[in-house]
């Protein structure tokens, strides 16, 4: 694949922006295809047949663009069909899981809870992959559903969502936790709120830089002349998801195209 080839990025919606963010900071000469499947969002309360099938979908629209590298942008398709994934495209893939356990593991926790959608944590992905890296750590996974359309409004830093973030996390607070991973790429959107209600005390750890170092060590063939543009792709459109992205990167994306996937089948 030629080294002017783009970049894939992929999530539901605007949670993978946040990956997005800082693999454009990684990688400045890069130019980058970022698909937010918001027809079809959210995926974290669909079950693992339903995501395999989109995530694969997905993946395969970017592959049919010619991108060089897909990142899986999300926690949700990481969990549940990166194999399937990476089973179907023929350009290397990376996904948020491996890259957030590094992340937590790295602050030396050792009971750590693991805040993600329902199908994440269901899918046991993190608490098997923090129990191969480093056996002996105290896990605990909490689902979190409702952080998904807060973060969707916006609303990181409001009262609402510290109420939901106490009625979510008050449980692994009182257990100790000494580190939280976001395992919702939406989740750092929320970073304000869950800061109040987790205290000072508490990594809250985001794996959006762990997974532009984990794409950094990929072998591919570099771009230095990209300028790490963005050109987006929606499955529905709408100013609401632009006006999040201008919060995440800094501007308003420009290079906007709404797209129709055709569901494709997937063992
Ligand atoms: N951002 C996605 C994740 O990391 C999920 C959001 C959704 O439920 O669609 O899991």
């Amino acid at each position: 694949m030629s080294g002017t080839a783009p970049i894939g990025v992929f999530d539901s919606g605007v949670g993978g922006l946040t990956v997005l963010e800082a693999l454009r900071r990684a990688l400045p000469g890069e130019r980058f295809l970022y698909l937010g499947d918001t027809a079809r969002l959210p995926y974290g309360t669909k079950s693992e047949p339903t995501v395999r099938q989109y995530a694969v979908n997905a993946a395969a629209h970017l592959v049919a663009r010619g991108i060089k590298l897909l990142v899986v942008a999300c926690n949700t398709a990481s969990s549940y069909a990166l194999d399937a994934i990476a089973r179907v495209v023929d350009v290397p893939v990376v996904g948020v899981v491996e890259p957030g356990v590094e992340a937590a593991l790295a602050t030396g926790a050792r009971r750590i809870a693991v805040a993600g959608t329902e199908g994440t944590v269901a899918s046991g992905a993190y608490q098997r992959a923090l129990a191969m890296a480093a056996p002996g750590l105290e896990v605990r996974a909490v689902p979190c559903p409702l952080f998904v359309a807060l973060a969707e409004e916006g609303w990181g830093d409001h009262p609402v969502t510290d109420l939901v973030a106490r009625e979510y996390l008050g449980e692994v607070l009182g257990w100790g936790a000494e580190a939280i991973i976001l395992g919702c790429t939406h989740y750092p959107l929320l970073l304000p709120s869950l800061r109040r209600v987790a205290g000072p005390d508490i990594r809250l750890v985001d794996s959006a830089s762990a997974v532009a170092a984990a794409v950094g060590r990929v072998r591919f063939e570099r771009n230095e002349k990209g300028g790490g543009t963005v050109h987006l792709l929606l499955t529905d459109g709408s100013d609401h998801f632009l006006r999040v992205a201008r919060t995440i990167l800094g501007e308003t994306p420009q290079d906007l195209e709404l797209v129709h996937l055709e569901p494709g089948g997937v063992s």
